[in-house]
């Protein structure tokens, strides 16, 4: 009886100090070159609707230190003394410096070089931490790679966490890791971005990120086609859920159709990536539909096939959130979204996400109300 009282009180406990969902919200200063009106900076970054923005990206040097590219993230442009500015308006918000790189050849030297640099670096520019995206080998043949990451990754977690600096990983959604090593390299790292997309082809009419995906995808390794799969596998290998992040791409990949009808997976080629404010802006001139199997909306006029992401399709995605209750999300590029407010409510797709994952709204039939309150004015229509 008395234990079970006690295991009473530690649930209502735990809902009581259970943390709000994260939201990871990406921002690549690349964005900077975009012309009007995708042009993004830091100026266009709303630091409320994150609970951490990582800035990228950095690169390595040959010598393994980290690599800054001076010619857009310099101090003239400021991009980077911006970007950890917006602290000011959100102290909770934590920036985070995200690089990119592999890890083939990186001994013991390069490791510690990398590890100074990029402390010191973080030190003097005021980063909250580091998120390290990098690609993990396709092939089979890890041998040496996955000692080197995991040696990587926890020299990085004692040098990081003494100093107080944060430290997740960005991983691929495609790739086949082996079982053993998902629980140790878990173990130092305090999130995990699974980039749950790229699923699609460049040759026939497809989807980036399929929820579920019908027989015969092609894209990801054996028995990861879609969204649902990748993080079922991402848990079955032993990763905490409340490490993992459901990595959103709101890109859409348009396609030349030279055959009728224009429908998934018949021959067509990729001719271009969209991002959510032009996808938002040319809807209107298409025919659009919505895949229920899949969860993912297209549209398409006599010569083009587009498939995307939209409020809908993320509503889908954001459940398995709820359901497997991760740690949150991370959005692959905020300066894709209607950040300008084009076609309607500011950073639309973003905005959405929040009201959902925060558990302080319900989302139902496409309408998103405070909870438990059906006031007009307090709800958004979201699709
Ligand atoms: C179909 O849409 C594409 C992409 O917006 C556009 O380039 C093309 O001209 C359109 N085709 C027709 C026949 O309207």
């Amino acid at each position: 009886m008395k234990l079970y009282l006690y295991a009473q009180l530690m649930a209502l406990f735990m809902s009581l100090l259970k943390a709000d969902k994260k939201i990871h919200c990406r921002y690549s200063a690349q964005a900077y070159y975009r012309k009007f009106p995708f042009k993004f900076e830091p100026e266009n970054i709303d630091p409320n609707l994150c609970s951490y923005l990582g800035f990228g990206t950095f690169g390595i040097e040959d010598t393994g230190a980290i690599k800054i590219d001076h010619y857009f993230m310099d101090q003239q442009l400021g991009l980077i003394k911006n970007t950890i500015a917006l602290k000011q308006k959100n102290p909770a918000l934590k920036v985070l410096a995200v690089v990119r790189g592999s890890f083939d050849e990186f001994d013991i030297q390069k490791r510690q070089n990398f590890i100074d640099t990029s402390v010191h670096f973080m030190e003097q520019n005021g980063f909250d931490g580091l998120d390290l995206n990098f690609l993990y080998p396709r092939e089979v043949n890890l041998g040496d790679h996955r000692n080197v990451y995991e040696t990587l990754l926890q020299e990085l977690h004692v040098a990081l966490s003494v100093r107080n600096l944060e430290f997740g990983i960005t991983v691929s959604g495609l790739v086949e890791y082996p079982r053993a090593f998902v629980p140790h390299i878990s173990a130092y790292v305090i999130f995990i971005n699974i980039m749950a997309y790229g699923y699609g082809s460049e040759s026939v009419l497809d989807y980036d990120a399929p929820l579920q995906s019908s027989n015969g995808m092609v894209g990801g390794a054996d028995g990861i086609f879609d969204v649902e799969s990748c993080i079922s596998y991402w848990l079955k290998l032993g990763a905490p859920a409340y490490k993992l992040n459901l990595g959103l791409s709101i890109r859409g990949m348009a396609y030349l159709t030279y055959v009728t009808p224009k429908e998934l997976r018949k021959p067509g080629k990729l001719v271009k990536v969209l991002l959510y404010n032009e996808i938002c802006a040319i809807r209107k001139n298409f025919e659009e539909a919505f895949d229920s199997v899949q969860g993912v909306p297209y549209m398409r006029n006599e010569t083009h096939w587009i498939s995307y992401e939209n409020a809908q399709s993320l509503d889908l995605k954001l459940n398995l959130v709820t359901q497997y209750d991760l740690n949150g999300i991370m959005i692959r590029d905020i300066g894709d979204d209607d950040f300008h407010g084009v076609c309607g409510e500011r950073y639309h797709l973003l905005q959405f996400a929040r009201r959902k994952i925060l558990g302080k709204y319900e989302t139902i039939n496409g309408i998103s109300c405070p909870n438990g309150k059906t006031f007009e004015n307090r709800c958004y229509r979201e699709f």
